[in-house]
């Protein structure tokens, strides 16, 4: 898969896809991931990327020339481009799951301001993390990154991913223990150290359900 984020902080990334497992899905082969400046598109003479708002308000806009040139000049008949916006569809683990078969994601983010709407014409969707406001798209692109990546096969241990989300029908994880079995007087559940691997695979997803039920009851409303 190969993946670009247009951004105007590339350095912002550095940390985040050098270390772990992205750093060792890149060193694997299993992910590409180029880093572009819009900023180098703009034909602006002061490599002004934004400008006030029409009708006015607080803030800058993001405009359209920069975006359009740069995703012109990288998209092929296989590109899938997503705008990271606070007014975007919920991300959710059915959508990495859908992310991780594509072949080229082309991911936009904005810093503190918005964008130009026209831009939208040009971006297959529209994501947001959460209901809360970030700086930029930047943390949202590096989610999306971390949650598609992990799914690539060959990426990570394939038995976790299946484990950890039943697609759509996502439940919160059972709690896990290691060594030793009583740590501060804490001790580690009985069923977990009795060899019994089908009261242990019921034993977790009863814990699941009822972690679940407790913390996420919009979860089992599906
Ligand atoms: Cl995708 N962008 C920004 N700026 N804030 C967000 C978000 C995205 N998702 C949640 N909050």
């Amino acid at each position: 898969m190969k993946i670009d984020i247009l951004t105007l902080f590339p350095d912002m990334f550095s940390g985040v896809f050098n270390e772990s497992i992205l750093k060792k899905a890149i060193d694997l082969g299993k992910v590409e991931i180029n880093l572009i400046n819009f900023r180098d598109f703009t034909t602006d003479p002061h490599n002004k990327v934004d400008d006030t708002p029409y009708g006015g308000g607080a803030g800058m806009v993001l405009s359209c020339q920069p975006i359009f040139d740069c995703i012109k000049s990288i998209r092929t008949s296989e590109s899938k481009v997503i705008m990271l916006t606070p007014s975007g569809i919920p991300y959710k683990q059915k959508m990495a799951y859908d992310l991780s078969h594509e072949k080229h994601l082309i991911l936009l983010c904005g810093h503190y301001e918005g964008f130009d709407e026209r831009i939208t014409s040009i971006c297959d969707m529209q994501v947001s993390i959460g209901d809360y406001v970030l700086t930029g798209g930047e943390v949202p692109a590096m989610v999306l990154v971390d949650s598609i990546v992990r799914l690539i096969p060959g990426v990570i241990n394939e038995r976790s991913h299946i484990e950890d989300s039943f697609n759509e029908h996502f439940l919160l994880d059972y709690p896990s223990y290691t060594k030793p079995q009583v740590y501060e007087g804490m001790e580690v559940p009985e069923i977990l150290i009795s060899g019994d691997h089908k009261k242990i695979d019921e034993y977790r997803y009863s814990e699941s359900l009822r972690i679940t039920k407790e913390r996420r009851p919009d979860l089992l409303e599906k």
